[in-house]
């Protein structure tokens, strides 16, 4: 694989909860619309979790690479469906398309995963402005110092952009 650009698209509440025994606990039509918009025709990286908790009409039109460590990598399950067991086995996947960007859809363990290896370089956060009950948190934290721009303000929401800051080194 080429050091494609990975770019975080989630959506959280204000306390970073994404998930809800097993599904997210919201529905937001236009945070929906935003996410399909984003991800059309583009690839998508996911844990196994979120990838049984996505309809299948989402993950059309998509290519989409999938983490478990449930199957000998890589996987495919068709031509639009890979499954990978590690992050080196992602890093070494050949036979995906060309796009500039990778989006990294969640859930939180594969979101850690990623974020720990430093291969998130940028992010676009959903904050929902509802406070929900959940299981399964993105921590925030990640994000700290972390250049923010606000993209969209709705009602229920507001989209944020986050560029992770350069490297800054002491002499
Ligand atoms: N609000 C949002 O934007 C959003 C986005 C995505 C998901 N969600 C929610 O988040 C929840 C799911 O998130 P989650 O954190 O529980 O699960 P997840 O990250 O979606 O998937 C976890 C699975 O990934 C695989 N995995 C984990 N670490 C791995 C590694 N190092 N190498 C290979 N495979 C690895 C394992 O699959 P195997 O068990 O098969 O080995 C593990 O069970 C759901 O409630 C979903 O609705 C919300």
């Amino acid at each position: 694989m080429d050091t494609r650009k990975i770019v975080g698209l989630i959506a959280c509440d204000p306390r970073g909860i994404i998930g809800n025994k097993g599904i997210c606990p919201w529905s937001y039509p236009e945070e929906l619309e935003h996410f399909r918009r984003t991800t059309f025709q583009r690839t998508m990286i996911m844990g196994r979790k979120t990838f049984e908790s996505i309809p299948p009409a989402t993950l059309k039109d998509r290519f989409n690479i999938v983490f478990s460590k449930k199957y000998k990598s890589p996987f495919w399950v068709s031509e639009t469906v890979v499954f990978v067991s590690s992050l080196k086995d992602f890093l070494e996947l050949t036979d995906i398309p060309d796009h500039k960007e990778m989006f990294l859809i969640g859930g939180a363990q594969i979101a850690g995963l990623f974020f720990s290896a430093g291969l998130v370089s940028e992010m676009l956060l959903t904050r929902i402005h509802k406070p929900y009950e959940g299981d399964t948190i993105f921590p925030l934290g990640l994000l700290e110092g972390w250049g923010e721009t606000i993209l969209k303000k709705e009602e229920s929401f507001t989209i944020y952009h986050y560029t992770k800051p350069e490297k800054i080194y002491e002499n």
